[in-house]
């Protein structure tokens, strides 16, 4: 079994023979294999069963044969170690029976404690570690977008009362970044050190925020997380989630690898507004996977036409897989991503050694 390493190469803005491709949410109910195991357990009880939650890993991994696999399990779990108690309600999302109100309850918030309370996810990772021929992704939730779940209790969409928090009390809300922060730096660390090959930060909601708010309010504690984990040799992303594209300027100086990017800006111009020194991963909208094939096969050209530019692209959606997207399409869509970006790649190498 020879290891592909694709992925991390292109994270490194090395040369690759094709274009690597995962998509986020790639375990998912769009597989019915993966319906009937969630027949019999919900997302938290899979996770706390190492076997069977790597297992669930591999599935899209065998299935459409994407060159990275991404642990399954929700950016929530790290906040059980700190003592909140949370579910994942079926077609809602992370539900919080006690959402953090004020400044008593962030106080009470304890630090992470990985190897006692989050065993079961090391576990996970070293099976996985030893079972994959392509690199494991880790990742964590992001403050801001943790922060959204822990203070509005449920999904939503205003983030009424996260902001409230952040423009009323802003010594609380950074004390509550700074939990936040520490938790993600060390339950990264933690992951790496189990065999992790990459990881990934979700920021899927801070894009509701103003440029100069994310820059005040949020990037202190995004920059401290990638600056203290600068020591470890693994790609490092920040996906800074939908409607990001006016936050892009303000990443410049992350010290990251990657930069996930929505459907809505372009990959050239992600990265002309990061600076050029990112690799880039993304950017097609998830919806199109409804579409028919040709539609599909067009945009995903489109993609890898602008994102080969430069050294250092991934394809990937700009959010999550759905539920109703289809096995068939997925598979269809990698090769694709595959045999088209191989040839391109290929003719660019005999134009350059003829010339
Ligand atoms: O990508 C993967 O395949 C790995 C597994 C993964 C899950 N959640 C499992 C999951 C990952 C990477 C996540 C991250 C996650 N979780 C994010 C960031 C990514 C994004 O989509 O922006 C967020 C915001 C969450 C919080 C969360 N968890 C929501 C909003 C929901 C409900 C969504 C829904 O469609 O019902 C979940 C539940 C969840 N987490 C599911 C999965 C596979 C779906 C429900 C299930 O299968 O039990």
């Amino acid at each position: 079994m020879t290891y592909n390493d694709t992925f991390i190469r292109a994270c490194k803005k090395l040369e690759t023979d094709r274009v690597p491709v995962w998509y986020m949410r790639q375990a998912g109910r769009y597989d019915p294999d993966y319906r009937k195991i969630k027949e019999k357990y919900s997302l938290l009880e899979i996770c706390r069963q190492p076997e069977l939650a790597a297992e669930v890993t591999l599935m899209p991994v065998r299935k459409l044969g994407v060159d990275a696999a991404i642990l399954y399990s929700d950016i929530m779990n790290p906040v059980a170690s700190l003592g909140v108690d949370f579910d994942i309600v079926k077609n809602v999302g992370p539900v919080i029976e006690n959402p953090l109100r004020c400044e008593a309850d962030i106080d009470r918030l304890k630090p992470i404690d990985v190897e006692g309370d989050l065993g079961h996810i090391l576990e996970t990772i070293s099976i996985l570690d030893k079972e994959l021929d392509v690199p494991l992704i880790t990742f964590a939730g992001a403050p801001f977008t943790i922060a959204s779940y822990l203070i509005e209790g449920r999904p939503s969409k205003s983030y009424h009362r996260t902001k409230e928090l952040m423009y009323s009390q802003p010594r609380v809300w950074e004390k509550l970044m700074d939990k936040l922060g520490d938790m993600v730096i060390t339950y990264l660390r933690a992951h790496v050190r189990s065999g992790g090959k990459a990881f990934q930060l979700f920021d899927s909601w801070v894009g509701s925020l103003a440029p100069r708010d994310f820059e005040q309010y949020v990037l202190p504690t995004i920059s401290r997380i990638f600056s203290e984990l600068s020591d470890l040799d693994v790609p490092k992303i920040y996906f800074p989630g939908v409607s990001s594209g006016e936050l892009l300027p303000g990443l410049k100086s992350l010290r990251a690898d990657v930069i996930g990017l929505d459907w809505r800006v372009s990959l050239s111009e992600g990265r002309r507004r990061t600076g050029g020194g990112f690799a880039v991963q993304g950017n097609l909208d998830p919806y199109l996977l409804t579409a028919p094939m040709e539609v599909l096969k067009q945009r995903a050209k489109d993609i890898i036409d602008e994102g080969i530019q430069e050294p250092g692209f991934i394809f990937n959606l700009g959010h999550g897989l759905f539920p109703e997207a289809s096995l068939d399409t997925l598979r269809e869509l990698t090769e694709y991503v595959h045999e088209y970006s191989e040839q391109v790649l290929k003719a660019a190498s005999s134009e350059q050694s003829r010339s």
